[in-house]
């Protein structure tokens, strides 16, 4: 018997040096946002008929959902730069028949997850060595409260990891959950399968945190509501069994993304550049008030909203920063974009203070771990917490040297994306083992950077 080739193959490391070059400038856009991209397929592979989806984010995480919901019975088909997904309808997925490799990607496995265990069917998940890392607990609790089941590999540290296989139970049993963690991926987990349950689904959570599902489900006509109690906690509330209607979805830039290069042009002299089209979504930009209040100069210009989200330009210029004790109520809404703050910190005058980010440990990567690693080897001044790194800003100065060839990216993307931009300052220039993460979630990254800085000669 022969067997074919998957296209899940393990990539190459690609390693790639940064230097100082010239100054930053010029207008650029930057691929589609990750987590409302993943949303997009999802929901209309669940609504009954033809959605269209323009501006979707063509990265190796959001092709792993697609390729999922293809294998679950969803046809999902791209013509130009326009994707169109036939939905199944609630309740419609069919079993696939081989296991489902999710690479990368954390928000895909957890929110297939939760479609699958409301769906009378068994599937089995793996995923990449990072991946196969990450803490599956989270989503198994409430989704074994409603009725699901799973086997799942434990780790050496006890916890529930891929490869995991969940045996879904239909009709399922709704849940009111209270989040122990402030999680996007477990409330969209639980949401998603409540959309094939009787009765109402209750998602309660203490801290806000990115809100694409609540927002896309009602525009595809799910029964959803959201209140704020007299203690500041977010109410969801979901009926299940409502067909969804096929939308058009255009998918705005994602923030996450724009914050490299926006934080390169802050630091590089001489730097002035647009970052057109960026979702702007107060969930999501906590990056950009406090590159704002440690100096930067960002401006949001053309604010509007489009399909439900408010999008900008985003203009930034060089400025000089200062540290800045970041507050705690701020970290959901720039859970993803602390790597990059970090370097923005390494370079400003004066002590960025972080707390409350224990969360980045069980990332992609270590994330506190992998970047006090690079920032050290880069000569910067740190001290790495339990919950958050406390940085020694100094003021421009990065000297990097000989220890800078060895910047360790784990598989994850947005370390990759991060060291690429302290090697535009840092004297020495770094050489970073592998950027081949990067094709998660910014396809075409290195040259997006190389263009704007050949823009200015
Ligand atoms: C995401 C939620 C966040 C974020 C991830 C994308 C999502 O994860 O870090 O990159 O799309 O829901 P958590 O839910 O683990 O905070």
């Amino acid at each position: 018997m022969t067997s074919k080739p998957t296209d899940q193959t393990i990539a190459e490391p690609k390693p790639d040096s940064f230097k100082p070059g010239t100054a930053l400038t010029g207008a650029i856009s930057v691929p589609g946002d990750k987590s409302i991209s993943h949303r997009a397929l999802i929901l209309s592979a669940l609504a009954i008929g033809e959605s269209e989806i323009t501006g979707l984010l063509e990265g190796e995480d959001v092709l792993a959902t697609a390729k999922a919901l293809r294998a679950m019975g969803a046809q999902i088909d791209k013509s130009g730069d326009k994707w169109t997904v036939f939905g199944v309808g609630i309740g419609g997925l069919m079993e696939p028949e081989t296991v489902i490799d999710l690479g990368n990607s954390g928000t895909s496995v957890r929110l297939l997850m939760g479609l699958v265990a409301a769906h009378d069917i068994s599937v089995t998940f793996t995923g990449d060595a990072s991946l196969s890392k990450r803490p599956m607990g989270r989503v198994i609790e409430p989704l074994s409260a409603m009725g699901a089941d799973f086997t799942a590999r434990i780790s050496v540290d006890d916890k529930a990891c891929l490869p995991l296989t969940v045996r879904g139970l239909c009709p399922a049993i709704p849940l009111e959950y209270r989040l122990p963690v402030a999680s996007a991926q477990v409330k969209s987990a639980i949401l998603l399968a409540g959309l094939n349950i009787p009765g109402v689904t209750r998602v309660i959570e203490p801290v806000p945190t990115r809100d694409h599902s609540e927002t896309m489900l009602k525009g595809f006509g799910a029964n959803v509501t959201v209140e704020t109690d007299a203690n500041d906690n977010r109410i969801i509330s979901l009926v299940g069994e409502t067909e969804l209607s096929p939308q058009k979805i255009k998918v705005p830039g994602d923030p996450s993304s724009a914050a490299f290069p926006v934080v390169a042009a802050l630091l590089v002299p001489g730097s002035d550049i647009v970052v057109e089209n960026v979702g702007i979504n107060p969930t999501r930009a906590g990056l950009f008030t406090i590159l704002q209040q440690m100096g930067g100069d960002i401006r949001f210009e053309n604010e509007q909203i489009v399909g439900g989200e408010p999008v900008a330009d985003i203009h930034v210029k060089h400025s000089k920063l200062k540290g800045i004790a970041v507050p705690a109520d701020i970290v959901p809404s720039m859970i993803d974009e602390f790597p990059i703050l970090f370097i923005a910190a390494a370079m400003a005058e004066g002590t960025t203070i972080t707390s409350g980010l224990s969360e980045l440990r069980v990332k992609e990567s270590d994330r506190l771990s992998r970047m006090a690693e690079g920032l050290n080897l880069l000569g910067a001044d740190l001290i790495e917490k339990e919950d958050g790194l406390t940085i020694n800003g100094r003021a421009g100065f990065l000297p990097g040297g000989t220890k800078a060839s060895a910047i360790k990216t784990a598989l994850d993307h947005r370390i990759a994306m991060s060291f690429a931009v302290a090697g535009l300052v840092t004297e020495t220039g770094l050489t970073i083992d592998d950027m081949s993460p990067t094709e998660t979630s910014f396809p075409g990254f290195a040259s997006m950077l190389a263009a704007l800085q050949g823009s200015a000669q």
